[in-house]
Order: C-alpha cells, then structure tokens, then sequence
C-alpha cells in the first residue's frame, strides 16, 4: 500500500477524480473519497507507523507529498467550481432593472367630472362664480324656500330621502338634496347682487336603478339675478352651454314646463348633434341619441319666481333672475352617446378610456 506506484497511482486517481468534478456537491464526495478519513491515500498514512523506523521517512515524505497536492488540487478546484458557480447564479438571478416602468396605466379624471368640470368653465369664462352647497340639506332649502308646497309630490318619501323627519312637529326636515337648486338659495341669501353663480354637484332621489335612472347622480344648476335680466339673456346662456359642450350652430328649442321655482318654466333641446335632424326625414338612417325625433332634451329653465326672490329678501320689482339646471350623466350620455347610466358609476375603466381620460 505504501509502494510508490500505489501513492502514485491513489494521488493520480484523486487528481483525475477532481478533475472531473462539475459541481460543488461532486467535489465534495470526492474530497470524501480521496482525502477523506477512510479514503486509500488516509489509510496508508496510517500504515507508516507501522513500517519499520528506516522506511517509515521516506513513506512519510511520499505520503505526505501525495496528500499536499490532493489537497491543493481540491481547494484549487473549489475556488474554480465556486467561481463558476457565482457567475452561473449571477446570471440566473439577474434583475432586469432595464424593464419599462412607465407602462402602467395612470389616473385620470372620471367623464362625468370632466363634463362637469367643462359646464362649469363655460360659465366661469362668462364671468360666473362656482357656488357649492351641501348633500344633506334641510328641508327648507331644498323645497319650502323654491317654492314647493308642503304637499308637493316630490317631497315624498318615495323620491326624496329623508335623514330626519318629514315630521309634522318639525317645521323643516332634514334630506339629501334632490336637486343642485337649493344652492340658488343659499347664494341669494348669502351673496351680494347681480348675482351669476354655477353650481355643480351630487343629488340623491330614492329612484331604483336602471337604465336611465340611479339614485346618485349629479345636476349642475345655473343662477343670474340682476336688473333688468330676461328671457333672452336666459336664451343667450343655454346656447353659450350647448355650443361650448355639443358643438356649434346647433339650434335650442325651450317648450312650456313647469317648475315652482320659476314663473315662466320650459324644458331646453337642442337639436341632435350626432344626425342634426337628419333621421327625422323619409328613408333617412335611424339616430340613436336622439330616437329620430331630431331633438334631444337637456335641461329645464325659466325664469326666477318672484316668490324665491322675496323669500330671500329681495325686491322682485326691482331684480329679475333666470335658471337652469341639467344632469351631468346625462349629458355625458348625450354626447358620448352611452345607452346605461349604470356605465357612469360602474366603475370599468374601459367606459372612461373610451371617452377619452384627461389628466
Ligand atoms: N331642479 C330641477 C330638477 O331637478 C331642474 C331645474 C329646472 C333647475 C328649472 C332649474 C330650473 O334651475 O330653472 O328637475
């Protein structure tokens, strides 16, 4: 065991066995092998102490030769092997940090409130100021002060929601406000005349959801009150509104209606901007915006009841007012032309992509 061909040809198959080592586990059961506590070049050292004393130098030294390079061999091919190992994991683990990071989708404004926020400007560029009044309303503003009766339909549980009352111990209940017109109060009541004020917000109606009813939604209400102000002036800013949303040259229409808040009241159309009246002729295509009637309804107006001005303390002889108010998703629809006011708050940002987001 301890011929010098043997302790050749031990360091000779360690250095081959080494050699062949791929990977850091390899080497290790290699290193078991051949330089480990039962490995053959470990065995015949132990041998030498039993050789008699002349030989046992030279066995020590051939031994001990064999055993120092093994050992070199095996940390020369660990610092190798583990070398190859941290370039392999180095690409295998690598972070692209070059991946694009502006590709997300970022927010932007919902249409109803970009519609609102263009109604408004239209007004705001006509000199008006943005009046804001709350969602819970009394009673009183939203009702009693524009000159609804007490029995008024329309103060029914069935489309108004109370939050206290109606009670008739109380002389005003407290609601969600049906319609943005109670800021017309609270801005005659608080604000110096000529008054020209535009107020867009959120209503609530106890209306079941469906295609063209939700009981959330928002109105924009407009208010001038000055001397002299009529008819015309009302008309003047409905076809300012509707060229600046819906696009010019488009006709304006007001028929008859009723409001208790102004004396005289009419509904507002516009003639459709999508067929401008070109489906109402024989053979002509169907429109969809407008049911082929050529008009589309989108507002009520009149003037202001002398009644609301006296209720805020104003001189109805002196002073006269118009108003309007619209629906905001509704005009989103008109002019996008959506068929369900439920895409308005559904929420599917594919409805607002389509219509173009704006930052
Ligand atoms: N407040 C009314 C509604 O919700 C809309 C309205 C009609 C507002 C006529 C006005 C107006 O200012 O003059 O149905």
């Amino acid at each position: 065991m301890l011929a010098p061909e043997e302790v050749q040809r031990m360091q000779a198959d360690a250095l081959a066995a080494i050699a062949a080592a791929t990977g850091l586990d390899a080497l290790k059961a290699v290193r078991l092998a051949h330089a480990g506590d039962r490995a053959p070049i470990t065995l015949a050292n132990a041998e030498i102490g039993a050789l008699p004393p002349a030989a046992r130098a030279d066995a020590g030294k051939r031994v001990g030769t064999a055993r120092a390079a093994i050992r070199e061999a095996l940390a020369a091919r660990q610092v190798e092997l583990e070398a190859e190992r941290d370039q392999r994991v180095l690409i295998e683990e690598a972070v692209d940090v070059t991946l694009p990071w502006d590709r997300g989708l970022e927010g932007a404004r919902h249409p109803v409130t970009i519609m609102s926020e263009r109604l408004a400007d239209v007004f705001v560029d006509m000199g008006y100021e943005v009046a804001e009044g709350p969602e819970v309303e009394a009673e009183w503003y939203n009702f009693d002060a524009l000159n609804f009766p007490p029995d008024h339909p329309a103060r029914e549980t069935q489309d108004t929601i109370f939050v206290e009352g109606p009670d008739p111990a109380v002389r005003s209940g407290v609601v969600l406000r049906t319609h943005t017109s109670p800021v017309q109060i609270r801005s005659l009541l608080t604000r110096p005349l000529p008054l020209y004020v535009v107020s867009p917000g959120k209503c609530f109606r106890s209306d079941a959801l469906d295609a063209t009813h939700s009981p959330v939604f928002h109105q924009i209400e407009c208010l001038a009150v000055d001397e002299g102000l009529t008819m015309a002036d009302l008309r003047g800013a409905i076809n300012a509104f509707v060229e600046a949303v819906f696009g010019e040259g488009l006709q304006t229409r007001l028929r008859p209606d009723f409001f208790p808040f102004t004396e005289p009241s009419a509904d507002v159309s516009m003639q459709c901007h999508v067929c401008r009246a070109e489906s109402t002729k024989p053979g002509a295509d169907p429109c969809r915006v407008c049911r082929s009637q050529g008009w589309v309804e989108i507002a009520g107006c009149g003037m202001v009841n002398p009644r609301v001005l006296v209720a805020c303390g104003i001189d109805p002889d002196r002073y006269s007012g118009f108003a309007f108010g619209l629906g905001i998703e509704r005009s989103v629809m008109i002019r996008h032309g959506v068929a369900d006011i439920r895409d308005t708050f559904d929420g599917d940002v594919r409805f607002s992509r389509a219509l173009g987001m704006e930052a």
